[in-house]
């Protein structure tokens, strides 16, 4: 099939320095790094679009953000597992006469325990929202930044997108997804103006690991210094994202992990994955 050029809004190239500082589009803003995320770009000065489904959050993050920093934050609540979520959101911004220099494709979910026990529909949710979901946006939102010379895009992947992990196989594989196609994307576009980043965090204290623990006696027993602070997450992706860095592990426990997963030989990394799963309760029905 031949390929088109997609067509964009663009009526002439915006160079860096005309514009001070991007819009910036967060999707899952309205809890955990999501929130954080918009906190740390609106103490920046960027101006926001807020995006997920709990409307009542959103406004009310908006209302702190734009009495705090004098920002002008936009609140679109939208399910974005929905196959048109992304193209419902990306519509609504000529309405407000918006253009987004900056995508923070942050919006995900999670699902622990044996693959089998899990219903069908609960994974193509998570694919949905975790991979087809990022993907339209960048594919909706780039071709513009690239006309303009400048854009940033960060995709919240996961420390879990370096190793296949037993217990949650799709949640990890579809963070393998994100990874890869961030480290793609960052070649492809060099030299246009638009940087990539991937940021892959460990355990984070928000709602996905509060699920978790509330579920889990093993995941109870995670030693705090294992779990990351949202705040300090958004501080470093914040500024990885800026610079152009591709990817991001925040933390030293999670670099050597990452690390580790990279250097040793593949069957090793998910024998050993596979053995530390194997002890969690919820893969012994508990
Ligand atoms: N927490 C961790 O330990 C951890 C570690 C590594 C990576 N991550 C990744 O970080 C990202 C953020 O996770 P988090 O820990 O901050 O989770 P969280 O506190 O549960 O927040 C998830 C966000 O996604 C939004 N969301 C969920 N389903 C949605 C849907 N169908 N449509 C639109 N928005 C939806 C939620 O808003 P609504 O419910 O209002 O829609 C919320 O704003 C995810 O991609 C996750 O995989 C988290």
């Amino acid at each position: 099939m031949p390929r088109t050029k997609k067509k964009t809004t663009s009526k002439k190239p915006m160079m860096m320095g005309e514009r001070k500082l991007g819009r910036v589009l967060i999707t899952g803003a309205s809890a955990g790094i999501g929130a954080e995320l918009a906190r740390e770009f609106a103490s920046h000065g960027h101006s926001l679009v807020l995006v997920a489904r709990s409307k009542d959050k959103l406004d009310a993050l908006a209302g702190e953000l734009n009495a705090a920093h004098d920002t002008d934050a936009v609140v679109i609540a939208q399910d974005l597992a929905e196959s048109d979520g992304a193209a419902n959101v990306v519509a609504h911004l000529p309405k407000h006469g918006i253009e987004i220099d900056i995508l923070v494709n942050n919006a995900g979910v999670i699902d622990v325990g044996p693959f089998a026990d899990v219903e069908a529909e609960t994974y193509q949710h998570m694919i949905a929202l975790n991979i087809a979901s990022l993907t339209a946006f960048t594919s909706l939102l780039l071709p513009p930044m690239i006309d303009r010379r400048f854009g940033r895009i960060l995709n919240v992947a996961s420390l879990a997108g370096f190793q296949p992990i037993p217990s949650m196989a799709v949640y990890a594989a579809t963070k393998a997804y994100v990874l890869s196609l961030t480290e793609a994307l960052s070649e492809e576009l060099r030299g246009t103006g638009v940087k990539v980043t991937a940021l892959c965090p460990g355990l984070t204290d928000t709602n996905m690991v509060a699920g978790i623990k509330a579920k889990s006696d093993t995941a109870k027993w995670t030693p705090s210094l294992l779990i990351s602070d949202p705040k300090s997450v958004a501080k470093q992706a914040y500024k990885a994202t800026m610079s152009g860095r591709t990817i991001l592990v925040p933390g030293l426990p999670n670099q050597l992990a990452a690390a580790w997963a990279q250097v040793n030989p593949r069957w090793v990394v998910r024998t050993v994955t596979g053995f530390a799963t194997r002890q969690a309760d919820w893969m012994k029905g508990k």
